[in-house]
């Protein structure tokens, strides 16, 4: 190409860039989705929404961002709080790594930052649990840094605008630079807020609204009619289904309940014990097994609870619930980090994952008989 051509080219391109920009903030400004986060720059509660919002939907996650802001108005609180108060405060919202990694960096940042959180990339990017998504929408909302934030919402928006061929996740680094030629330099954080908003109520993943898009006429895929084929993804595995049976041991008007280990799924909350049933095994069975390598403790399963279904986002459970008497032994956590013998009117001060929640009627019925 020649020199004039490719600068004619590049000011074409650029032009383009821009009217997407302006189009996206003015689309922005228009529609004013008043969420309560975006009322404040405090980083602190830009940091809190993001997180919560980074896996979660914010019809979801916005009863969870104003009572967590009641409980702990100052990431000083978050520093100050024990594991079981801020995984109670999450209970229910999941993805509990995401409320032990905020705990974590707020007393890193309370010890090393003064309690400010840092405005450095590399400082911010070495918190707990701050990946590219979280520094780059925190620190352009809060700190009004020109980065981009790739959630999915984006790349549904910038696959679709541009083409992208390249099939999520591995298209993350282009989408990011795309978003990096559209960015607007002095309104970065709405820039980027304009596309989630954008991808969340117009450019959905069924059921697009292009007719009220307001970029619909730069979009390549609108243009070719091939809106649907786009973000590319890689073939879905097909989700895992598994057969558990769950134990509540109920022993002198109290009930045992154990803390899962810090690391892995549903890590730091309580729980009654649950165990995969092995091909042969009974319920009963199962759940006998579980307690004696869990806490080495003999139980013997007594009635018939429910059997209850349960999805996660990478494999779905039944689980077959049962009342258990104990029988002997002193509880030893072998395979837990906690245990400890409750009153079923205190159940509800320990955080639980939310399938437990499901017989908490059940047992408050069984201890009243
Ligand atoms: N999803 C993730 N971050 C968001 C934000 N700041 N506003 C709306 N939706 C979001």
């Amino acid at each position: 190409m020649g020199n004039g051509l490719f600068k004619r080219t590049m000011k074409i391109d650029s032009n383009n860039n821009s009217k997407i920009k302006y189009k996206l903030l003015s689309w922005y400004d228009k529609n004013n989705y008043t969420f309560p986060w975006r009322s404040s720059t405090n980083p602190y509660h830009v940091f809190l929404s993001e997180v919560m919002l980074q896996q979660t939907q914010v019809k979801t996650a916005l009863p969870y961002y104003l009572n967590w802001l009641r409980r702990f108005p100052k990431i000083s609180d978050v520093s100050k709080a024990s594991n079981d108060e801020i995984l109670k405060q999450w209970e229910g919202l999941g993805y509990y790594s995401r409320a032990r990694n905020f705990h974590k960096a707020a007393s890193i940042i309370s010890k090393k930052y003064n309690n400010c959180i840092p405005k450095n990339f590399d400082d911010f990017i070495a918190l707990p649990g701050v990946g590219e998504y979280i520094a780059g929408a925190v620190l352009s909302i809060a700190y009004n840094k020109s980065l981009p934030a790739v959630d999915a919402n984006a790349v549904r928006v910038i696959s679709r605008l541009e083409m992208n061929n390249i099939p999520y996740p591995k298209s993350i680094k282009s989408i990011s630079n795309s978003i990096l030629k559209y960015i607007s330099k002095k309104r970065p954080g709405d820039f980027n807020q304009s596309i989630m908003d954008l991808g969340r109520e117009i450019c959905k993943s069924k059921n697009p609204k292009c007719n009220l898009c307001p970029i619909a006429s730069h979009c390549k895929s609108y243009i070719n009619n091939c809106v649907d084929k786009y973000p590319i993804k890689l073939k879905k595995q097909q989700k895992k289904h598994i057969n558990m049976a769950l134990g509540i041991i109920i022993h002198n008007n109290k009930i045992l309940i154990s803390k899962r280990h810090e690391n892995g799924l549903l890590g730091g909350l309580w729980e009654f014990l649950s165990a995969e049933i092995n091909k042969g095994e009974s319920a009963n069975e199962c759940i006998i097994r579980k307690y004696k390598k869990g806490l080495n403790i003999q139980v013997e399963p007594y009635v018939f609870i429910k059997k209850v279904d349960h999805e996660y986002s990478h494999f779905s459970l039944s689980l077959d619930a049962y009342f258990c008497n104990y029988i002997s032994g002193d509880p030893k956590n072998i395979d837990c980090e906690d245990w400890m013998w409750i009153k079923p009117k205190n159940i509800k001060l320990y955080p639980f994952p939310k399938v437990n929640h499901k017989f908490f009627d059940e047992i408050e019925t069984e201890i009243k008989c």
